[in-house]
């Protein structure tokens, strides 16, 4: 996208000079206030901050003017949220990682208008993790994440409570949400640019936390939108990762860096017992991420390279982001870190019914001036709100392979599921990528298959989100959506549009399909999808009546999906 570009080269020439080695004076780290129970009011507003002295930097938030609050639920139960949109511009808030019915999810379909409250109530089905919310409106997502809508879900199971962990928010257990953010020339959050110089942690920029000498779990949530950090101690202090994105590991491993891309999330425990009155630092170790990756030294390759990247100091170094301050303990310390932790159990490999093939690639195949900065597209499409890229079923068990022709790293990311890595490569993911989870860094040239079921939730018109989680790309139209269609069971089982008729149906050789419906004087699609959701036929017509020869189809159930502007119909057919 040329305005893009534009925004970038108009951003390099404003940072150049003032780069980021700016001191700012040492913040208490600011602890988002935790939410709990089963009723939820969230109100999103914007305002301003001081983030730089002379300035008023405009900002969202949500209960506030910057940043959100975190939200503790349970497994089990059913909880409301009423989400009041005070901006003077639409938005959303999607429930990032959980595992909600389409309408309740909140992507680009379920637009919260200004001034209204958006109440979607469902019963929390998640394992014991950390999850998020943040905006997803259709361009919007990258502008009302980075101007500070952006909070942690805490969820409760009593597998997690039965373990020795710790769990007091703000003592030992802390939230650590990671953004990177631009400023432009008047102080304005910007977006779309490599300049992302300013370290935010909760929001709070050069920040320290005082800590109990004792085991302490940080909850760590790569919330950039672009950036991907390798996140480490001071002086190689390893600790230990206990849960990925949605879930617990089975084991806890020992690590002494971790990396996470843009959505991921990751608990990790540090043991300071002892540390009383020491300084420790939670650093990023840019310098160990590999080139292709926002964050390292370089993005792109050769003629493909993005130009002034290296320019943001950030990239591809190593820097303090926390300044922890060992103090003393509480009362009843936690004082070890457990080992086992629950165990895991995926989908039999038997079981999968449906192999998908995701491709990522330049909008432009080919295209050298795009293999960094994109537009990307996933298999070759631009995401269209009324347009579904993949039609799948209730309980079907896929095989998703992610294959990445770009010269940049991308974070996938689906809604609805968790899934589970089952190679990169072909090899099998490592440790810290082994739980449940519901991102995944694709590297260039990697190709990596997981695997999922689609449980629970069905809709024959809201379909669902899966896209790259940097912010622009996903806003450039890197996303693609899903519609999970409720297991066969007989013939009108989901006309959407009780007009659309087909007959007859069950059918042989032909079917004819009447379209009276829609207006005929314009033309609309028909296209049909085989049971593993493959387009069989296609066509555009601008008559009411269409007779298909259907003798050369096998035996079994169809999807016909006929598409005006944006109304849409489906219906199935089955040929005997
Ligand atoms: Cu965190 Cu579709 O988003
Ligand atoms: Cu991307």
């Amino acid at each position: 996208m040329n305005s893009i570009k534009m925004i970038k080269l108009f951003a390099i020439a404003v940072f150049f000079k003032t780069a980021i080695a700016t001191t700012y004076a040492q913040n208490v780290l600011y602890i988002p206030p935790l939410l709990s129970g089963t009723n939820f009011s969230l109100t999103i507003q914007s305002g301003t901050k001081p983030f730089y002295a002379g300035y008023n930097t405009p900002t969202y938030g949500v209960n506030g003017t910057w940043m959100a609050p975190t939200l503790q639920i349970n497994k089990g139960d059913s909880i409301t949220l009423n989400v009041t949109n005070n901006l003077n511009t639409s938005t959303t808030i999607h429930w990032h990682g959980l595992h909600v019915a389409p309408q309740n999810d909140g992507g680009p379909h379920q637009l919260i208008n200004v001034n209204t409250t958006w109440s979607p109530s469902f019963k929390v089905r998640n394992d014991a993790a950390t999850f998020w919310y943040h905006p997803h409106g259709i361009n919007k997502t990258d502008l009302h994440v980075s101007k500070g809508i952006a909070g942690m879900i805490i969820v409760k199971d009593p597998i997690e409570s039965a373990l020795i962990l710790p769990r007091t928010y703000g003592v030992d257990d802390i939230p650590i949400v990671v953004q990177s953010k631009a400023f432009d020339v008047l102080k304005q959050i910007a977006i779309a640019t490599d300049m992302d110089t300013a370290m935010f942690v909760n929001g709070t920029l050069n920040p320290y936390i005082n800590l109990p000498a004792q085991v302490v779990r940080l909850r760590l949530l790569n919330g950039s939108s672009l950036r991907t950090y390798k996140f480490g101690f001071t002086g190689g202090i390893s600790f230990k990762m206990i849960a990925g994105d949605a879930g617990l590991l089975d084991s806890s491993i020992t690590l002494t860096s971790l990396r996470l891309s843009p959505g991921e999330r990751a608990e990790v425990l540090i043991n300071l017992t002892g540390k009383i009155g020491q300084t420790i630092y939670l650093r990023n170790l840019g310098s160990l991420l590999p080139n292709g990756i926002y964050g390292a030294s370089s993005v792109g390759v050769g003629s493909s390279a993005i130009a002034g990247y290296s320019s943001n100091p950030l990239n591809g170094s190593d820097y303090n982001m926390l300044k922890m301050v060992i103090g003393v303990p509480t009362s009843t310390p936690i004082t070890t870190t457990p080992t086992t932790l629950t165990p895991i159990t995926t989908w039999s490999l038997s079981s999968v019914n449906i192999n998908r093939r995701l491709v990522f690639n330049t909008k432009i195949v080919g295209d050298s001036t795009q293999m960094a900065e994109g537009p990307f597209t996933i298999n070759g499409k631009d995401y269209v709100m009324d347009t579904m890229n993949i039609i799948t079923q209730l309980n079907n068990i896929e095989i998703w392979k992610l294959v990445n022709k770009t010269s940049v790293a991308h974070p996938f990311h689906i809604h609805d599921m968790h899934f589970y890595m089952l190679d990169r490569n072909g090899n099998p993911p490592q440790n810290f990528e082994r739980g449940k989870k519901d991102v995944v860094l694709v590297m260039p040239n990697d190709s990596v298959r997981f695997i999922t079921k689609f449980e629970d939730f069905s809709n024959t018109t809201v379909p669902y989100m899966y896209h790259c989680h940097l912010l622009h790309h996903e806003d450039d139209g890197m996303m693609g959506q899903f519609l999970v269609m409720p297991e066969t069971v007989g013939l009108n089982e989901f006309s959407v549009n009780n007009n659309l008729s087909v007959y007859p149906n069950p059918a042989n050789d032909y079917v004819t399909i009447n379209v009276n419906a829609f207006d005929v004087l314009k033309s609309h699609t028909i296209e049909v999808y085989d049971a593993l959701g493959k387009i069989i036929y296609s066509s555009t017509i601008t008559k009411s009546i269409v007779t298909i020869n259907t003798s050369q189809w096998s035996k079994g159930i169809y999807t016909l999906r006929l598409k005006q502007n944006e109304v849409a119909g489906y219906k199935k057919i089955i040929i005997n």
